[in-house]
């Protein structure tokens, strides 16, 4: 199966980044065995698509109504219009600051679906969670209560991110990481049979040139949700080459 390596910019960048976002384009064309893609602020995407027609690029949320009196949001539609492919929601930072639940996020998918956008689902589990040894029970009902029932499997990847890893330099041992993986793609294949096995699984939480070898190669591990080293190619190139 492929890699998907996709950044999520979170709220950083502005125009003065399109030079940035070139030389990741660039250096992301050596390896053409690897999907790679920016999740970008709404604002950049269709300036960063006009520019890097090749390249693909996504929002970081959209809203589950198509249009209407909703100040401030951005809808599947606009996302597609801007020139995105993909969408990441329910990540932990939207379901915290914005209190979004997982049928907020279970909507979302279905309109995002619906508008053509490839769906990347993120889960994770608190440290007071893994602490309690809930990582997989909170995991399994986040994906219960998520992932629409009528979503094509090959529309959605879902991205494994333990909250406490996010941006913190720390991340699960490999053994725990391949263990939710594995949990996960039994979720997946019990649920969409054969066409679960091609959902990819990314592993999100500070995954960077060094640690990203070693993620990737872990059974069920399809790729990577990178927040902090994708912002340059310096530090995203590299992990884009481990997964190649
Ligand atoms: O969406 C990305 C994740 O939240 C990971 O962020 O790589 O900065 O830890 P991070």
């Amino acid at each position: 199966m492929r890699k998907l390596i996709v950044g999520n910019w979170k709220m950083n960048g502005t125009l003065a980044q399109l030079d940035e976002i070139g030389q990741i384009q660039a250096g992301a064309a050596a390896y053409d065995n690897v999907d790679s893609a920016l999740c970008l602020p709404a604002t950049l995407i269709h300036a960063a698509k006009q520019r890097f027609a090749d390249f693909q690029f996504g929002g970081q949320d959209c809203h589950h109504a198509p249009k209407g009196a909703h100040t401030g949001c951005i809808s599947a539609e606009m996302l597609t219009d801007a020139g995105s492919a993909m969408v990441i929601l329910g990540h932990s930072e939207r379901r915290s600051d914005q209190g979004e639940s997982d049928a907020d996020v279970r909507a979302k998918a279905s309109a995002a679906c619906a508008a053509g956008l490839h769906v990347i689902l993120c889960v994770g589990e608190t440290e007071a969670q893994r602490d309690a040894g809930q990582t997989e029970t909170v995991i399994l009902a986040q994906l219960m209560g998520s992932v629409p029932d009528d979503i094509a499997a090959e529309h959605i990847d879902i991205a494994y991110e333990p909250i406490w890893a996010i941006g913190t330099g720390r991340v699960p041992a490999i053994e725990e990481i391949a263990s939710v993986h594995a949990a996960i793609r039994t979720h997946l294949t019990e649920r969409f049979g054969q066409a679960g096995r091609a959902v990819r699984i990314l592993y999100g939480g500070s995954m960077n040139g060094d640690n990203a070898a070693a993620i990737l190669a872990v059974p069920n591990v399809g790729g990577g949700l990178i927040g902090g080293a994708s912002l340059t190619a310096e530090k995203f190139l590299p992990i884009i080459k481990a997964a190649s």
